[in-house]
């Protein structure tokens, strides 16, 4: 039992059907006719009795219960030693609320989204004698489990839709939006739900790595408009899309990545359905289309 990480969830806020939602896909899931999926986690562990769970999807409690190693192991005792944040989004913080019940972990964030979650009061239920917040400074790893080594870098991003402003920097640099370095066994991985733009510097990261899991919440940048069900465009979203010359697809095509895998990916996304097109693309280009439950072994 090595380094491993199993998806959770591989869904955007809003999951796979989306509660009020009558697109395609969310029919089609609704029906059963093509997978449903819970949003975004991701769990690693480097021992298989350790683990770190990165982001606090609102579908945590359905995401622990269909997750065997992540089972009790005593009266009030889950595996679960440290919760992990890559931004303060809804579809990552608000699993926190159903973890409050006296269960202790860390909760490790940067100083900027702790600070998010301490200006908001019905987060101190997670009780502070049980749960630690521990503030991770960027480009210093630490230990995030057992055998687990992890490093926090800022990506282009921005700031939870609910703290948007008049204007919003999409490509902001800083602790808002960030990816994790995870190394153990000397292997290494990445995790990285939410990015705006693969820059010069973060290819170089990346390279080499043994698996990524990757933003892929949308296709193609304006497939929320066309579709109807928006008035947002991935850029706007901070979120580089799959397809085109922008597109992550190309931005990887000359990087050496034993395993892409694509997670955070919105109900829209054509890839969520087996058989389309765009999803024989992604696959064509070497990506895996996470699904929940998958377990990647970097
Ligand atoms: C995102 O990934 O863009 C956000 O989770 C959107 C949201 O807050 O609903
Ligand atoms: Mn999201
Ligand atoms: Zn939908």
């Amino acid at each position: 039992m090595g380094f491993r990480a199993r998806i959770l969830g591989a869904a955007a806020g809003g999951g796979l059907p989306q509660w009020n939602c009558g697109c395609q896909n969310c029919r089609l899931a609704r029906d059963g006719a093509i997978p449903s999926l819970t949003q975004s986690s991701l769990a690693v562990t480097a021992n298989g009795r350790d683990w770190a769970v990165l982001n606090a999807s609102p579908d945590i409690r359905a995401q622990l219960t269909a997750s065997r190693a992540l089972a009790p192991t005593g009266l009030r005792e889950v595996p679960i030693r440290s919760v992990l944040l890559t931004n303060g989004d809804v579809d990552h913080v608000a699993g926190l609320l159903t973890l409050r019940e006296m269960q202790s972990f860390s909760l490790l964030a940067t100083a900027g989204i702790h600070a998010v979650l301490n200006a908001n009061p019905i987060f101190t239920a997670l009780n502070p004698a049980v749960v630690t917040r521990a503030e991770v400074a960027l480009d210093e790893p630490f230990a995030l489990v057992p055998g687990l080594v992890a490093t926090l870098f800022a990506v282009p991003g921005k700031v939870p839709l609910y703290l948007e402003g008049e204007t919003v920097e999409t490509q902001l640099i800083g602790e808002q939006t960030v990816g994790v370095r995870l190394e153990a066994d000397g292997r290494t991985a990445f995790y990285i739900p939410g990015c705006a733009a693969l820059t010069g510097d973060l290819a170089a990261r990346l390279d080499g790595a043994e698996a990524v899991f990757f933003d892929g919440t949308l296709w193609t940048d304006d497939e929320m408009l066309r579709l109807g069900l928006g008035t947002k465009t991935g850029a706007r979203m901070g979120h580089m899309s799959m397809s085109g010359p922008e597109g992550s697809i190309t931005a990887f095509a000359g990087l050496n990545i034993a395993q892409k895998v694509y997670v955070h990916m919105n109900n829209t996304n054509p890839v969520l359905r087996p058989g389309s097109p765009e999803r024989a693309e992604a696959e064509a280009a070497g990506w895996i289309i996470g699904a929940d439950g998958l377990e990647i072994t970097p």
